[in-house]
């Protein structure tokens, strides 16, 4: 019987870490629509910034805390010359929220 439930609780631990909860999504969403991320992303399509599932494929949860720097600094390079402009005032924990979100999408 304690076998039984320490399993469950690991295959509940994982079933966490990989998927994004609901509500995180959903504020993910709010914070996406409350900055300007639109004005150059969209989920599938490539505007001036990569599409989120394209930055989805090529980037997996170790890469979480540069993409955090990365949005708050802005900068260019890795998709191309274009810069995406720096977000110095959204709060890091924020920034984390959509950064899970938008690796979620793969
Ligand atoms: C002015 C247009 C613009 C805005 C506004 C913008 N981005 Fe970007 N974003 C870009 C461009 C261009 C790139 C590609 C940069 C590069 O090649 O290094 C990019 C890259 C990214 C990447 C991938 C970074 C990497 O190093 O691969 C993520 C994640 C991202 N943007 C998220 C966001 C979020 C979240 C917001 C809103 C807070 C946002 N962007 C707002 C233009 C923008």
């Amino acid at each position: 019987m304690k076998l039984i439930l320490s399993t469950a609780a690991l295959a509940v631990g994982f079933a966490a870490t990989g998927a994004v909860h609901a509500a995180d999504a959903a504020k993910a969403a709010a914070l996406i629509k409350g900055s300007d991320c639109m004005a150059c992303h969209a989920e599938a399509t490539k505007l001036v910034g990569p599409s989120y599932k394209d930055v989805a494929k090529k980037y997996d949860a170790s890469h979480v805390d540069a993409l955090v720097k990365k949005i708050k600094a802005g900068g260019s390079g890795a998709w191309g010359a274009v810069p995406m402009t720096p977000h110095p005032n959204l709060k890091d924990e924020d920034v984390k929220v959509i950064v899970e979100w938008i690796l979620s999408l793969k």
